[in-house]
């Protein structure tokens, strides 16, 4: 089979796997333990934190360690707003970001915080203008996502962060689960306080993210318990899933420089833009490893259906949704035509496809138009 379904999961790297599996066997001790045996452990985790902080442009900053992005982006969320209420109660985000983020802040609205959702255009982007407006001195927290998970819109969370940081004190968070390891991701590069990362998004283990925050940005926790990783996220440190989640850093860093997902995206959406019947989905400001695309008057699944049946593994828009009924929020809110809005499909890259691969997925592309065609 071919999987180009690498935004809902990754395969697992061997090196990471192997580093898991050492680390278990090896240094299985609790990290907050006092015994030497403790001790060594919380050396490693201090090691992999460093590194981790490192290649996410945030050496003096610090991280805490989740269970994936879901938890990273509610940390940051409920944990943010909490944190910062005495300065306002006023929550900016955008209406196509993951769940994990839209249903913790309309989890806020019920607790009485105001959150505006900044609506995109056709190709998925937010407008400068529209933050403009919307940001306010009682501004307490702006969340934008870097890249969208169906369709693949680039935010321009850097001229974002100059917006936000001239008009109010609001700390900027951005999901990052599908650009790091995709394009050039650092906290300090982006001009944010806080982003969201996910490992099985970049050949690493399933459950396992981080929330990396600038130094001096602190949220509320939102688990209560023993008070590990400095009070922010109680629960034992698994140092096995901490070293597992460094090595997927720093093996991201390093393949996905060697691979041409722009070249394989652009070699796609030429042929799409052969036939009348594909709209492609954000043709610009676009993450290399995603191409989305809808077909008129078909439906996603049965193009996902042919796909699968010729060996080749895509998705209707998001893993999250794809079961769902209705279009999913992120096609209802680039506003597609009725025809296309059933029809959508998620391709998307990783570092195990290769060349032949991609040349094989698009001809069993022109093999599904050529049916659709003759039965039309
Ligand atoms: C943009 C985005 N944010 C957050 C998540 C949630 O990450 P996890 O599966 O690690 O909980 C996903 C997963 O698909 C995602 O695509």
């Amino acid at each position: 089979m071919i999987y180009l379904d690498n935004s809902s999961t990754t395969k697992p790297n061997k090196e990471v796997m192997e580093s898991f599996i050492t680390l278990n066997e090896k240094y299985y001790a609790n990290p907050a333990s006092l015994h030497c045996m403790g001790k060594e452990a919380e050396n490693f985790l201090e090691r992999s934190k460093l590194q981790m902080l490192a290649i996410a442009g945030n050496k003096d900053g610090q991280v805490v360690l989740t269970s994936g992005g879901t938890e990273s982006n509610n940390l940051a969320i409920m944990g943010f707003a909490q944190a910062y209420q005495s300065r306002g109660n006023h929550i900016i985000t955008t209406s196509i970001e993951h769940h994990s983020v839209l249903k913790a802040c309309y989890q806020l609205e019920k607790m009485g915080f105001e959150v505006d959702y900044l609506t995109v255009d056709e190709s998925g982007l937010i407008s400068l203008e529209e933050l403009k407006m919307k940001i306010r001195p009682e501004t307490i927290l702006v969340s934008i996502m870097h890249v969208n998970n169906e369709i693949g819109t680039i935010q321009p969370i850097r001229e974002c962060a100059t917006i936000i940081k001239s008009r109010s004190r609001a700390i900027f968070h951005s999901d990052c689960v599908q650009s790091f390891g995709k394009i050039p991701v650092t906290v300090s590069g982006l001009g944010v306080d806080a982003i969201t990362v996910s490992s099985h998004k970049i050949n690493g283990l399933k459950n396992s993210g981080a929330l990396l925050m600038k130094k001096g940005v602190i949220p509320h926790p939102i688990l209560f318990g023993g008070g590990q990783e400095n009070g922010l996220r109680s629960g034992t440190v698994s140092l096995a899933h901490a070293v597992a989640l460094a090595k997927a850093f720093r093996l991201s860093a390093v393949s996905s420089e060697m691979k041409d997902f722009r070249k394989w995206r652009n070699e796609m959406m030429a042929v799409c833009h052969l036939y009348e019947n594909i709209q492609v989905l954000c043709p610009d400001h676009s993450a290399p490893h995603i191409l989305a695309i809808s077909f008129k008057s078909i439906k996603g699944e049965v193009a996902v259906n042919f796909f699968q049946e010729n060996g080749v593994i895509i998705s209707t828009s998001s893993a999250c949704s794809s079961k769902a009924k209705n279009a999913g929020h992120v096609i209802e809110a680039i506003q597609l035509n009725d025809e296309f809005k059933h029809g959508v499909i998620r391709i998307s890259f990783g570092n195990n496809n290769t060349n032949e691969q991609i040349e094989k997925t698009i001809d069993i592309l022109k093999q599904f138009m050529d049916v659709i065609e003759k039965g039309m």
